[in-house]
């Protein structure tokens, strides 16, 4: 099979091709504001499994159902609890994921059996056209390999996903950079699975109190049951081992500067480029903004798989903001080794 990649600056029916491939039951690369998806009809078991064999993704894992319009929650979830409504209206369309009960119509191979569905819909206009062009909801996880860093450039998909997918819907680089948020609503209270595009302090905002999932701070187990199944699996990871330093950027940096090897890959914030330009770098943007951050971190985890690094040293980010979802996935790529300087 050979991947295309449909752009709709170059062809006006980019969109509508797109759309037919996944009415017939195909995976098509599909952009969003927070990483490129896997997208398929969430209606269309065939097509779902098509998703898992694409990434190589574990059965049970379930998958996030995109849609197009608030008023397609209903169709989704059996019961749209009012918290639910406010957060579609504070954060819809954007990168905020709800957990809530199914409806029967969403296949098992979606919710990997659970009697919950994530559901999403993303603020990228192509997603949503998309979407709408289909008339169907849409399940898609990250656009990566299982376990790579996920996909912020068409090209990233392209290269994990080459041969396997017939298609790629261009959409140029992804803006926030990082995964939605996901929030459960089905418990007593709200519960944070995965820190995202949408902050923590955003979320409270909105629903005053809520919870942390455990599988935020540590590596879980392999058979310990988690409220995410996702969060249970290495993650996010490049071929080198990656070790994150955390503390006050300068105490970090020169941590980092003093166990540097010949053979080490430094992934730094912009204002300490000058210490490691004798090494394979890369920066992440300046300590103060997050939001830079978020955009690059993919990009930059998966270039060191380019060269001869054997272990990777990163800054991290405070846990403030977006901060919370970049200190998250460079945990996540880390297996959570992690080192504190103080
Ligand atoms: O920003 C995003 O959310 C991107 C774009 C494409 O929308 N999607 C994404 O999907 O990150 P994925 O599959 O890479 O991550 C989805 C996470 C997994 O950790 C999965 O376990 C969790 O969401 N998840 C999905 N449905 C769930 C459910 N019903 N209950 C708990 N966790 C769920
Ligand atoms: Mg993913």
């Amino acid at each position: 099979m050979k991947t295309i990649v449909l752009d709709p600056i170059a062809d006006t029916t980019a969109v509508k091709r797109a759309a037919e491939l996944l009415l017939a039951g195909e995976v098509v690369g599909m952009p969003t504001e927070t990483v490129y998806g896997l997208a398929a009809n969430a209606l269309d078991e065939k097509a779902v499994k098509k998703i898992f064999e694409a990434k190589g993704r574990p059965q049970d894992n379930p998958l996030i159902v995109h849609i197009a319009d608030v008023d397609a929650l209903g169709q989704v979830s059996a019961d749209v609890p009012e918290a639910a409504r406010r957060l579609a209206k504070a954060y819809w369309p954007g990168p905020l994921t709800m957990v809530l009960p199914r409806a029967a119509c969403i296949p098992d191979t979606v919710t990997a059996g659970l009697s919950t569905v994530g559901v999403r819909l993303p603020a990228h206009p192509l997603a949503r056209a998309l979407i709408r062009q289909a008339g169907v909801p849409i399940a898609a996880p990250s656009a990566n390999r299982s376990g790579r860093p996920s996909t912020t450039t068409s090209a990233h998909v392209l290269a994990d996903m080459d041969g396997r997918i017939p298609a790629i819907l261009e959409g140029g680089p992804c803006q926030v950079g990082v995964e939605s948020t996901i929030v459960s609503l089905t418990g007593d209270k709200p519960r944070l699975l995965r820190p995202g595009g949408i902050s923590l302090e955003q979320l409270r905002a909105v629903l005053g109190e809520v919870e942390i999932d455990r599988a935020l701070r540590e590596q879980i187990g392999d058979d310990e049951k988690v409220s995410a199944p996702g969060m249970k699996y290495r993650h996010y990871a490049p071929k080198a081992p990656v070790i994150v330093v955390c503390g006050d950027p300068e105490l970090t940096a020169a941590y980092i500067q003093k166990h540097l090897t010949n053979e080490t890959g430094v992934l730094c914030f912009t204002e300490f480029a000058y210490l490691f330009e004798m090494h394979e770098m890369r920066t992440m943007g300046t300590a103060s903004d997050p939001i830079t951050q978020a955009r690059r971190i993919f990009d930059a985890l998966r270039s060191f798989d380019e060269t001869n690094v054997q272990e990777i040293y990163t800054q991290c980010p405070d846990d403030e903001g977006i901060g919370l979802a970049v200190a998250n996935r460079l945990k996540k790529a880390a297996g959570f080794q992690v080192v504190t300087v103080v």
